[in-house]
């Protein structure tokens, strides 16, 4: 079967500052929430941390020159917040807008569009130390950061988005605790969800008066959820999972309001509202991006599946389930009527091996990202109107919680080394991307 995309298809990879670029005391940066995690024994699997990742603060532009021969169209990247305000408010590090500026420089010359995410999860220690996301007087200075960054590169890139993943954020720093800050608090995590929003919310208002050029979206993380079996108690219960947990970013920013359903759930134990939030939070956005790596399973008697039987799992532990992207994009462009959506994350961890000649035979992967290109293709013909393809990710790096255990990259890095190696997968999508064809 032969699957071809237009021919402005938006074909990119995507990377995320605390995940790339290591050093991450140099130059004048200040401390972030995972610096400060990670040099913390325990928290991070084998004591790893993103002191020096990839070292691409380094070696960005070879960097940039193994993104020429990918042949990608666009660099989805992230900024690191405390790297340019590194008490996240206040003195502005020079060095670090320096450090962004030229790589953004270096990217148009190179004919790649940047594309930019304003909040990757690496949070200014110094904010956190006044309460963080769950401190109301802490979220405007997200939308001063927001717009030191367009004023300074507003006038070369086009697409900006808020944050990434406000859900993973907001559950896995306050609720579940494997992420920084590493906190188990229910009620935070409620406060910092809603709070989350409000700030993308004043961040959107902000960057559209600074520049009204730019276009201004979000990246959620978004998987599709089916249910165990066509048994309605099934039907009911995934949906009733989606309702009232997977909308929580959705429904406020397409909706205006939470989902009933979630506030049902919450019984009680609401976030605080103050009046206009909503408005503010529902702001019209020119593009939404969706991240999205599985699906989750669900049984009215069981709750979510860990393992279906006959399914591939990655090294994430994540079950490989194409159709359930089509089927998620479809959903949602119906539930919402999504304006122009790009993929911003999408890929897979295996166990690669370098072989002794020197090459990485990531079959996998490679058929992950078929499957998956595939699927979106259909999504497009169903109505939805995508726009672009960022495959997570163009290095392998480091992969939070997990330290350097697994490797998502297009590109495998050597950690000891830092010599990159293009994976098979690397030069497949490479073919797609001069065909805009799928085979
Ligand atoms: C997403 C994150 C990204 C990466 C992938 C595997 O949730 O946005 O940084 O870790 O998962």
């Amino acid at each position: 079967m032969t699957v071809q995309y237009p021919s402005n298809f938006l074909w990119g990879a995507a990377t995320a500052s605390y995940q790339i670029e290591g050093a991450w005391n140099e130059d004048g940066k200040g401390e972030s929430i995972w610096d400060r995690y990670s040099h913390t024994p325990g928290k991070v699997e084998n004591g790893d941390t993103g002191d020096v990742a990839c070292d691409h603060y380094h070696r960005w532009p070879e960097d940039i020159a193994l993104m020429r021969q990918l042949g990608i169209k666009a660099y989805r990247f992230s900024v690191s917040w405390p790297r340019v305000l590194p008490l996240g408010k206040g003195r502005v590090n020079l060095a670090g807008l320096d450090f962004y500026d030229r790589l953004v420089d270096v990217l148009l010359a190179a004919n790649i569009e940047p594309f930019i995410t304003l909040h990757h999860w690496d949070y200014p220690q110094a904010l956190y130390d006044s309460d963080g996301w769950t401190n109301r007087d802490n979220l405007a200075y997200f939308a001063d950061y927001s717009v030191l960054m367009v004023k300074r590169l507003g006038d070369r890139i086009r697409r900006w988005t808020t944050f990434n993943e406000p859900g993973v954020i907001a559950w896995c720093g306050y609720m579940n605790g494997e992420h920084a800050p590493g906190l188990r608090d229910p009620k935070k995590f409620v406060q910092v969800t809603h709070n989350l929003m409000v700030a993308h919310g004043l961040s959107v208002q902000a960057m559209r008066a600074a520049n009204p050029a730019i276009e201004v979206g979000i990246v959620l993380s978004q998987w599709g959820l089916d249910p165990a079996s066509d048994d309605p108690a099934d039907v009911t219960a995934t949906e009733h999972a989606w309702n009232s947990g997977d909308t929580a970013f959705l429904h406020p920013i397409f909706a205006g309001h939470y989902h009933p359903e979630m506030v049902d759930q919450l019984n009680g134990s609401e976030p605080e509202i103050k009046s206009g939030d909503m408005a503010l939070i529902a702001q019209k956005l020119d593009f939404l991006g969706v991240n999205s790596y599985s699906r989750g399973v669900i049984s009215a008697t069981q709750g979510r599946l860990e393992r279906i039987p006959g399914s591939e799992y990655t090294e994430m532990g994540w079950e490989v389930c194409a159709p359930a992207l089509r089927r998620l994009l479809v959903k949602l462009n119906k539930d919402y009527h999504l304006p122009p959506v790009y993929i911003t994350e999408n890929g897979s961890a295996f166990k690669d091996e370098v072989t002794p000649d020197g090459k990485v035979h990531d079959e996998r992967r490679l058929d992950y990202l078929r499957q998956h290109f595939t699927e979106v293709r259909k999504a497009m013909q169903e109505g939805v109107d995508i726009r672009g393809y960022f495959v997570w990710s163009l290095l392998d790096n480091f992969e939070w919680a997990y330290g350097y255990g697994k490797r998502f990259g297009l590109i495998h890095v050597d950690f000891e080394t830092q010599k990159r190696i293009f994976k098979d997968s690397a030069y497949w999508y490479n073919r797609v991307i001069a065909t805009n064809i799928v085979d």
